[in-house]
């Protein structure tokens, strides 16, 4: 039975969900942080769990063929990326695996085949929270704590947004930034052409999205890699028409404001109330408002309409039990799923398939490189 400081040399087989790398040892599974596909490592065990054990590289015996020299002097302790230390195809091939696993595990589905819609690899990232040290410095949390790591560069970020963290570490103006976070010690800066927002100081952002203008508030949620967004839109709202069409977690109205060109009515709906205003006045009069959950929504009159395409765009934990029914007996011709967690899309999907409807197109956004986080949109067409 493995001890809490036991080393163990293990053999890494692959990354899973949150992109520890994964190994067994007589027969126990360990997780590993850091650690690339066929790493092979001296672990030093830190936690002991009844079904695994968790580790951390002690050393890299014989690096696997993907490993690379991370391009962050920060990485590892930095919280933030976590597969910086695999090449980009690597990491590609990783978060095709995390989604391939969660869906044939959640969903029951085999062999699904994605499409891959590639990112550049750093520079891009328009959004980024930002922590506040006690001593000012701004930077992320610790990867091993909630501590605030001073961060003076981060590769990842888009140019203007690295500009302005790098102003800050070379001649801070502790003052202004004291005064716009009013206490606050943590806060939302994004980086649009050659401006950077600040939470605090500023409040809506414009920016254009496969030329149309889009507002949001600075606070709110937006997508974070806005080139990705210019691939995801037409993936999601290009070609398609028809009488009725429903975007559901519609935020700020990215998808409405491409949908409304296609279809005679189209139904927006988003409890924030202040993103359903934004979404308003984004999408326009063609459209029909709900600022309510979808779960109490899909009780409405509205939801009993006949939809020819239904987008969702769930957070993390998917669609509700009571979502997916109303969605399932929607009998919709079309259904776009946009996804930030494959394990909750595989078990949403695995409910549509089983009541009639075919999986059309399963593609992969990579809006997250350096990171574990899949992105993916689905189409299903009903059978
Ligand atoms: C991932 S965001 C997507 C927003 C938008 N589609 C976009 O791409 O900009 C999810 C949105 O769903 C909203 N939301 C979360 N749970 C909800 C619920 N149960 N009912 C209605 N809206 C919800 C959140 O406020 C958030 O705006």
């Amino acid at each position: 039975m493995a001890q809490s400081g036991e080393i163990m040399n293990l053999l890494v087989e692959r990354i899973v969900p949150g992109g520890d790398g994964m190994g067994h040892h007589e027969g126990r599974t360990v997780f590993v942080p850091l650690a690339a596909p066929g790493d092979e490592l001296a672990v030093r065990v830190v936690d002991v769990k009844p079904g695994y054990l968790r580790g951390e590289i002690k050393a890299i015996l014989k690096p696997g063929p993907a490993r690379i020299e991370p391009v962050c002097p920060l990485y590892g302790e930095c919280g933030g990326c976590n597969l910086m230390h695999l090449s980009y195809e690597a990491q590609l091939e990783a978060r095709l695996d995390l989604a391939k696993d969660a869906w044939r595990r959640s969903g029951g589905i085999e062999n699904l085949d994605f499409d891959i819609v590639v990112s550049r690899s750093l520079g891009y990232r328009n959004r980024a929270q930002f922590h506040r040290a006690r001593s000012g410095e701004v930077g992320y949390t610790r990867r091993s704590s909630s501590s605030v790591l001073g961060v003076g560069t981060c590769p990842i970020l888009a140019a203007p947004l690295a500009r302005w963290l790098r102003e800050q570490a070379d001649s801070p103006d502790r003052r202004a930034l004291d005064r716009i976070l009013a206490g606050k010690d943590r806060f939302v800066a994004f980086g649009y052409l050659e401006r950077t927002f600040l939470e605090g100081q500023d409040r809506d952002i414009t920016v254009e999205i496969c030329g149309k203008s889009l507002r949001f508030d600075i606070g709110g949620f937006f997508q974070s890699n806005l080139d990705m967004v210019e691939k995801l839109v037409p993936a999601v709202c290009s070609g398609l028409s028809g009488a009725r069409a429903a975007d559901l977690y519609c935020g700020v109205g990215l998808f409405g404001t491409f949908l409304k060109d296609g279809f005679d009515h189209l139904n927006c709906v988003e409890q924030e109330t202040r993103a359903l205003g934004h979404a308003c006045a984004n999408v326009g009069k063609a459209a029909s408002y709900a600022a309510t959950s979808i779960e109490d929504w899909t009780k409405s009159s509205q939801a009993r309409e006949r939809f020819d395409y239904v987008v969702v765009d769930p957070p993390r934990a998917g669609l509700s039990a009571q979502v997916r029914s109303w969605l399932a007996a929607s009998r919709a011709p079309l259904i776009g799923y946009v996804s930030c967690d494959p394990v909750s899309l595989a078990r949403d999907a695995g409910i549509l398939v089983a009541a009639g409807y075919a999986i059309e197109s399963a593609t992969v956004f990579d809006f997250y490189p350096q990171t574990s986080h899949v992105e993916s949109y689905v189409r299903f067409r009903l059978d």
